[in-house]
């Protein structure tokens, strides 16, 4: 197995900048101070603060990422950000489709594909989030639902360098409440096997798929040991350095 774990913090909507440029360099100096990290390691902080902490984590090898991107290349859309301005102002990745943006701002499966295609397009990797709500794990849709978001939202051109995949149960985000070392890997498991139907066996053994869902220096080394989960997508414990060090440890 040759997947690389990748850490990454979604910083949501947290943070001012002199929180976030302290919290980046902190972590820029943590990686700085060793070498041959198992891990990748990405933040992802609220638009105004992209360029701060891109300064903060120069050299360091930490990659910075949006939180969201628009499906156009530009035009008249106030208040929303391009795939392609992120990449100019330093981004490496975007994260499409968490359950907060289908939620908050009603997206679709559709839309999301197009931001992720946007993402692609503009030269950025892109993080597609999946994952089913409490009522649905209820009603034993689990993996139907993780399946069919999956096929969705996973945009064309994907491969293992240029797409991760993000399974969060919705009803363990910012909750407390994680899923089991158990219960993610069956849903990791399914969504390998469904990469492979749809993008062959080397894709299934390149891609990552992440647990995002109250992870925490605590229960990462668990979840993360599963043979299919590949690093975490962090939102509550990427705000503070020593837990977010602490979860990329357990690599
Ligand atoms: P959480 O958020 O770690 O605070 O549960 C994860 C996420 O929403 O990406």
């Amino acid at each position: 197995m040759t997947r690389r774990p990748l850490i990454a913090g979604n910083w949501k909507m947290n943070g001012l900048a002199a929180d976030g440029t302290a919290l980046a360099s902190t972590l820029a100096g943590k990686m700085k101070g060793g070498s041959d990290h198992p891990f990748n390691m990405l933040v992802c902080p609220p638009f105004p603060l992209i360029g701060k902490v891109v300064d903060a984590v120069a050299g360091s090898g930490i990659a910075v990422g949006g939180q969201d991107c628009h499906m156009a290349e530009k035009g008249a859309h106030t208040g929303d950000t391009s795939a392609w301005i992120l990449k100019d102002a330093g981004c490496d990745y975007v994260i499409v489709g968490h359950s907060e943006r289908r939620t908050d701002h009603a997206e679709t499966d559709e839309t999301v594909k197009a931001k992720a295609e946007a993402a692609l397009a503009a030269g950025l990797r892109v993080i597609v989030c999946i994952g089913e709500t409490l009522q649905q794990r209820e009603a034993g849709q689990t993996l139907e639902v993780n399946r069919s978001q999956f096929q969705g939202s996973l945009p064309d051109g994907a491969t293992p360098e240029n797409t991760v995949i993000a399974y969060e149960p919705v009803w363990a985000i910012g909750t407390g409440l994680t899923a089991t070392p158990g219960q993610a890997q069956d849903v990791h498991a399914a969504i390998r096997a469904e990469i492979k139907g749809k993008l062959g066996d080397a894709a299934a053994e390149g891609m990552r798929v992440l647990y995002g869902g109250s992870m925490n220096p605590g229960n990462a080394r668990e979840l993360i040991g599963q043979p299919d989960i590949d690093g975490g997508l962090i939102g509550g414990a990427a705000l503070k350095a020593d837990d977010f060090w602490g979860i990329a440890e357990s690599c």
